[in-house]
């Protein structure tokens, strides 16, 4: 979207692309939509595609592909060792980077897991401006801790704060104080922090976590998943970057962490993901493991052709034009839903618009799930699928207690250059007719909860008959309309 000015004066996101290839989609009766979140035990995640209109369910392997991305595909080198496409990855990271080494993986949790099998020991301590739910399932596995020292303002729903995802600088000093420095497997500073909202880290910030870790030993991590949102937020709300390129940008971030990863499901909207390093001896401890557990050095369990679509990606993800396609949508979105009331967590993010479900359903009793019941109202009342983002998506205590979520989401994911202005506005119709009809939506309860991530597969049921009331209200209200 670009700098382009409307006669009436009116900011309307403008598409700097056109479609050249669609996919049908279908948006099912109401009473249909009852029958397949029924059947999908209420979890967003286990909903079949074709009974979804739109997927806002996330942005991680759902982006729209560039055709220079599609054409690289074609001149992939199929080999197991030494493919030509590895090396033209390779130059493409370095390049943007700036940092020496670099290993494939499959996909951003790939990383994760061999980062914390690198790095985390028993008893071992992860300080971070805030977790993401699968960084904290492979710390836990081995044996170490999570603790988050995200600013006040990152889990406040509403704020005026430019970067709610920065880390607070005197909790980060009393962290290391109190744990001391060898207890500290790593800091890690996630970019367009995910669960708080697709919230960004400024420069400033991430300079002086950078020269505190330094100053201390301590391994600083970037997890750059969602780098293409937080950088357009550095360029856009931090005047100082205003004039600067955003390879300038990403250059000056690296240059102040050791370890970068990142899921390519994201950045770069290809499939894989990859970890840089400049560090030798860190690089050649995760090397064995890459082989071990994501395949040979020079595909690391990535398909030749993804490797090629990401190279093309991650050079476009430089250009501003590109990036600021999804944050412009998203806060667009958050403007309709806020001009009709609804809660949504402002300043409106990256990633997607999310919705203040601890308010939006503040009847439902906090046990009952308020934004897993908020995803399946959802759905229910538009066939947009989203994702629960909030106490489902947490692990239960060691002494089976539930651990309540600071945080109650429902995320609605906007895949890059994916849907268009109307199917946007309609999301928001759909989203602000259920806030008017919110006393109807009521709980959940488990009846399958996985021990781990059970977002991902559990099933849960309605804890009364609230889905057939809202679909009936709908119906009511809309008459034919689907
Ligand atoms: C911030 C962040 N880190 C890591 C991951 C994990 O990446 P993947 O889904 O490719 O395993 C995600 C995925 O959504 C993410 O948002």
């Amino acid at each position: 979207m670009s700098n382009v000015k409307f006669m009436s004066g009116e900011n309307i996101p403008l598409e700097m692309h056109k479609v050249r290839m669609v996919q049908k989609v279908n948006l099912l009766p109401v009473e249909e939509r009852l029958d397949c979140i029924n059947e999908a035990g209420y979890n967003t995640f286990l909903l079949k595609n074709r009974d979804v209109f739109m997927d806002m369910l996330t942005d991680s392997g759902v982006n729209a592909m560039s055709q220079n991305q599609y054409a690289a595909m074609m001149r992939a080198d199929d080999s197991y060792a030494g493919s030509e496409t590895f090396y033209r990855l390779e130059a493409v990271l370095k390049d943007i980077f700036g940092m020496e080494y670099f290993l494939p993986a499959h996909q951003g949790r790939a990383c994760e897991h061999i980062i914390a099998h690198t790095l985390v020991k028993p008893g071992m301590v992860t300080i971070m401006n805030y977790h993401f739910t699968t960084t904290k399932a492979h710390i836990t596995l081995k044996g170490g801790s999570v603790e988050e020292i995200v600013n006040d303002e990152g889990l406040k729903i509403k704020s005026d704060a430019s970067f709610k995802g920065d880390i607070d600088i005197a909790k980060l000093n009393e962290c290391i104080a109190k744990h001391g420095k060898e207890k500290i497997a790593f800091v890690r500073i996630e970019a367009g922090t995910n669960l708080i909202g697709g919230q960004p880290v400024s420069m400033d910030n991430m300079r002086e976590v950078s020269r505190i870790c330094r100053s201390q030993g301590i391994t600083l991590v970037y997890d750059a998943s969602l780098l293409g949102d937080n950088l357009y937020f550095i360029k856009v709300r931090d005047p100082k970057y205003k004039d600067v390129d955003i390879k300038s940008i990403t250059r000056e971030i690296t240059s102040l962490m050791d370890v970068v990863y990142f899921s390519a499901r994201k950045l770069g909207s290809a499939r894989g993901g990859g970890i840089l390093l400049s560090d030798k001896e860190l690089y050649l401890k995760m090397r064995e493991l890459i082989t071990l557990y994501e395949g040979f050095l020079t595909y690391g369990g990535m398909s030749v052709r993804e490797m090629e679509a990401l190279s093309v990606g991650l050079e476009e993800t430089m250009d501003f034009e590109v990036i600021n396609q999804t944050p412009i949508i998203v806060e667009a979105l958050c403007n309709e839903l806020l001009a009709s009331g609804v809660p949504v967590v402002t300043p409106p993010g990256g990633l997607g618009c999310h919705v203040d479900a601890m308010e939006f359903c503040s009847h439902v009793p906090k046990e009952e799930y308020r934004a897993g019941a908020l995803a399946a109202a959802i759905y229910l009342a538009s066939g947009v699928r989203c994702m629960e983002r909030g106490t489902l998506s947490e692990q239960r205590n060691e002494d089976g207690s539930e651990r309540f979520a600071e945080m109650e989401l429902a995320r609605i994911a906007v895949p890059r250059r994916v849907f268009t202005l109307s199917q946007v506005k309609y999301t928001a119709d759909r989203i602000n007719w259920l806030y008017k009809n919110r006393s109807i939506i009521g709980g959940l309860r488990f009846t399958e909860e996985p021990a781990m991530l059970r977002f991902f597969f559990g099933r849960l049921e309605p804890t009364s008959d609230w889905p057939s009331k809202l679909a009936a209200q709908f119906r009511k209200d809309f008459g034919e309309s689907l």
